[in-house]
């Protein structure tokens, strides 16, 4: 069975309490999950969280950082203070990141680099809108979100890095791109990755489908041959939905 990576994104949810309640649930519901975990709560439960899972087979993310290291930027969160509070991974170029808080392709590359110089794993998501699929641009628009996301990025890094696919109009909407839809784009984003980083590194890189993924559609998505895994949002805030998807199959 190949290696499937199953993350969660827990977004602007939960207490400290709430967050460890669900974690120390986590915990216990994938002791004996077959396949790689993590979970990314908000910057400000990642030291409660970190300290439940650690030593688990659940890795602890981050949803974002700052394209700088330190600095007058009010507001932000370092990848320095990231490492300081153990995080391993962090999910870069979110689509909410793009759309709503405008981030763009130069400065998510900024911030992969940044990451990836300090040792973390990278998950950094591509996606197209609703009106970029319907005029046809999909593929174009994934594309590109990974040729300038990846820019300057060694191919030694690359195994550091994990792609979510998450087209935008399947985020929190409960609709799901088919299983067959997604593939198509994992499909076409892996020849991506041929391309800039030979035929290996493309089958080797990791790449999650994300975007209204639940415990009843999760076995068919992973079932295809190019979807290794899920960022899963609104389904990852239960244990028990989460670690059925985790589990599935
Ligand atoms: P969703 O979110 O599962 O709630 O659609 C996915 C994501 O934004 O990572």
């Amino acid at each position: 069975m190949r290696n499937y990576y199953i993350a969660g994104n827990w977004k602007m949810h939960k207490t400290r309490a709430e967050a460890a309640e669900l974690a120390k649930a986590l915990v216990a519901e994938l002791k004996d999950g077959k396949h790689k975990y993590l979970v990314a709560p908000s910057f400000t439960s990642l030291e409660t969280v970190g300290a439940i899972v650690k030593g688990t087979n659940i890795r602890l993310g981050a949803q974002n950082m700052a394209a700088e290291e330190q600095g007058a930027h009010t507001g932000e969160v370092s990848v320095l203070q990231l490492k300081d509070l153990e995080v391993r991974t962090v999910i870069l170029g979110h689509s909410e990141r793009r759309h709503i808080y405008k981030e763009d392709d130069a400065l998510i590359n900024k911030k992969v680099q940044l990451a990836l110089r300090h040792g973390l794993e990278v998950i950094l998501c591509i996606g197209e809108l609703l009106e970029e699929r319907e005029a046809g641009r999909a593929e174009t628009v994934c594309e590109t979100q990974t040729v300038k996301g990846l820019e300057g990025v060694s191919a030694a890094d690359l195994s550091r890095v994990v792609l979510a696919y998450e087209p935008v109009w399947a985020i929190g909407t409960g609709k799901t791109a088919t299983p067959e839809d997604a593939d198509a784009i994992h499909a076409y984003v892996r020849k991506v990755i041929e391309r800039l980083y030979g035929a290996g590194a493309a089958s080797q890189i990791v790449i999650q489908y994300g975007g209204s993924v639940k415990p009843d559609n999760a076995a068919q998505l992973m079932a295809k041959e190019n979807i290794d895994g899920a960022l899963v949002g609104g389904a990852a805030l239960k244990a028990g939905t989460f670690a059925s998807i985790a589990k599935f199959g």
